[in-house]
């Protein structure tokens, strides 16, 4: 799959490049599935003779093979057309496409109607000026059109197109129009960051209003779209907004010289400005600019180019080389609002990853404050974010990354999740602010260090991770381990699912998100046992990969060693030591792991213990020997 910032970087960036002149107008369609969003983009096209280069050429040659010309027939495989190439286009997220006119050059982000596609809709509003909301006339204001409106305005598009379509349907009604527009206008007043909402009526299959004005609406004497779109006014926010250059690589573009390239975000720069690099605080000025093979004085948002600096300065990539005089921020915990994408619901306390331009961090979701039900834009209380949810919660990094909160910059204020597991992008979320206690915490330096604990018990530390199902025999056989190593003279500590879970972790349960800040707090607290020198066994079932690796990614290469106990279900429940199993097949446990909760088989464990042929004995021995290895 195409990463979203690639799409936009090279399809985009080039496109802007070879039409600096004119000015630019990006737009979205919105709608649902049957809006009409198609038809409307083909009419648009159709009536002002303005089809996309490649479009024109595939319709010549389908209007030959058809023996047709210039009619109605183009016009419907135009749509079909687009609607076809769209579909497909779900892989890549969003299809930009490319149009002008004398006046204008117009880059529409042209994303599937369907209700799951919502974030495809998502990443092509974050970069528009203005979005065109289509309503059925029949259907009214739906909860999809105040979902969109929503995301829309939450991703910071200040104008909206309101076109209320199939008027044809209606009898071309003026009430029927009018009230939608009351419907909407009360939804949008209400909370939505809008800053104007221009309806039109129109019929995109009809042509009413679209290009020319319709006599078939002689109660309106507005605008028709394509007025609209040649004369909207849009601020350009990005060259007015402070110059940032997110570095995308270091290079040398000449022997003496090391070059930091990318695309510059927002602003503008020219040589001998005074600039600072993030995360970091080092400041220096401009040497040189380099666009393409050119030496240039000055560079501005959307152009790709590479600086040369005065002072040699430490600059790797993911590193932002801002304005002195407005730098960007940093920090490691933020407020953000977050629009979940995904079919797996998202689950504070897992870990993720960010990326945000050319910056990527681990990131951690924490509790959910609200959810926003879109319908009536109040927050609702909430514990998890189903797909196409929106929410406001508190994140936080593994490190220090260099950002402005999305309402100064929209550019360096977004960013996408995605899931570590699977690679796939998840989410996509928005700095609201940095936490204040970002900047008041920091690591207390101690004297005493993990390696002198460890010394003066002459041991090095390891953290052994049992996972598998209930009643597998992790407890029995890290039991075992720990008689063995204090036999041997060393300093252990056990952490036991049952027994944690009366105490530190009494207030957790068995769904998802439970076991997630389950082990989540496992981990932590394993670290600290580590830090204190000690050899620490820990037995959960621990079922998902995901926190799995997440608790590896705390400790180093050597310290963490996975032992999957292998027990297979039918052997686990047979035994049924504690009788639970029988109360979960009798749906008296919900989640249960195994029966109606899923276990995941480790994929790379340090051991793996098949019980049905190594004894408890014979296994602990095993782990033994490995740990002193
Ligand atoms: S974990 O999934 O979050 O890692 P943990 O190891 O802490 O689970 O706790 C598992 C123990 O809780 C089991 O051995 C069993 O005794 C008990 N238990 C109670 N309900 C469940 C359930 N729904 N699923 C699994 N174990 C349960």
């Amino acid at each position: 799959m195409a990463h979203i910032s690639e799409l936009i970087a090279t399809d985009i960036d080039s496109y802007l490049i070879s039409h600096q002149k004119k000015s630019i107008l990006r737009f979205i369609t919105c709608g649902s599935v049957d809006d009409g969003k198609s038809t409307l983009i083909g009419r648009m096209l159709y009536e002002s003779h303005m089809l996309f280069d490649d479009q024109l050429r595939l319709l010549e040659a389908d209007s030959k093979k058809l023996g047709t010309q210039g009619s109605e027939i183009d016009f419907a495989l135009l749509v079909d057309g687009l609607a076809a190439e769209r579909e497909q286009g779900i892989t890549i997220d969003v299809a930009y496409r490319f149009f002008s006119t004398d006046k204008r050059k117009y880059i529409v982000a042209d994303t599937p109607g369907h209700e799951e596609y919502t974030r495809n809709m998502a990443t092509g509003a974050s970069t528009a000026d203005i979005a065109i909301i289509l309503v059925d006339a029949r259907q009214g204001v739906l909860t999809q059109t105040r979902r969109h409106s929503f995301i829309v305005s939450m991703v910071g598009v200040k104008k909206v197109l309101l076109a209320i379509n199939k008027l044809d349907l209606v009898d071309y009604s003026e009430q029927i129009y009018n009230n939608i527009v009351t419907e909407y206008m009360e939804f949008a007043s209400n909370a939505l960051n809008i800053e104007e909402i221009t309806p039109i009526p129109i019929s995109a299959l009809m042509g009413d209003n679209v290009v020319k004005n319709s006599k078939n609406t002689p109660w309106y004497n507005g605008q028709s779209i394509m007025e609209y779109l040649e004369s909207v006014e849009v601020s350009n926010q990005k060259l007015n907004s402070p110059f940032r250059l997110p570095v995308q690589w270091v290079n040398r573009p000449n022997s003496n010289f090391r070059g930091f390239s990318g695309l510059v975000a927002s602003g503008k720069i020219k040589i001998g400005d005074e600039v600072r690099v993030s995360p970091g605080g080092k400041t220096t000025s401009i040497q040189s600019i380099i666009t393409g093979n050119n030496e240039e004085k000055t560079a501005s948002a959307g152009e790709s180019i590479t600086l040369i600096l005065h002072d040699e300065i430490d600059i790797s990539r993911g590193d932002v080389i801002s304005e002195i005089s407005n730098p960007c921020h940093e920090a490691d915990q933020f407020q953000a609002h977050i629009l979940w994408m995904n079919g797996e619901p998202m689950i504070p306390g897992r870990q993720y990853i960010l990326k945000s331009n050319t910056q990527s961090a681990m990131l951690t979701l924490g509790k959910l404050k609200h959810k926003v039900d879109v319908n009536t834009l109040s927050d609702l209380p909430a514990k998890i974010l189903e797909m196409n949810e929106i929410g406001v919660c508190n994140i936080s990094l593994d490190r220090r990354i260099a950002f402005d909160s999305y309402v100064d910059n929209q550019t360096m204020g977004g960013f996408i999740i995605i899931d570590r597991m699977s690679n796939n992008t998840v989410g996509m979320g928005l700095i609201d602010f940095a936490l204040r206690r970002s900047s008041n915490i920091h690591w207390q330096k101690m004297d005493v260090s993990k390696d002198s604990r460890a010394q003066q018990k002459s041991q090095i530390p390891k953290l052994v991770w049992f996972t598998g199902l209930s009643g597998s025999g992790k407890s029995s056989i890290a039991n075992i381990v720990e008689k063995k190593l204090q036999a041997l003279g060393k300093h252990t500590i056990t952490l036991d699912g049952d027994n944690i879970r009366h105490g530190l972790n009494r207030d957790l349960g068995f769904n998802e998100a439970d076991r997630v800040e389950n082990i989540r707090r496992v981990g932590e607290v394993a670290k600290l046992m580590i830090d204190a020198g000690l050899i620490c066994i820990t037995s959960f079932i621990s079922p998902f990969e995901s926190e799995r690796s997440m608790v590896r990614t705390l400790f180093s290469d050597n310290e963490f060693v996975e032992v999957f106990v292998d027990t297979p279900l039918s052997v686990c429940e047979e035994r049924d030591v504690k009788g639970l199993y029988a109360k979960a097949r009798s749906g008296e446990i919900p989640n249960f792991t195994g029966i109606s909760s899923p276990f995941q088989n480790p994929s790379n464990p340090e051991m793996r213990i098949d019980t049905t042929i190594v004894s408890a004995e014979e296994a602990a021995n095993q782990i033994i020997n490995y740990i002193f290895n």
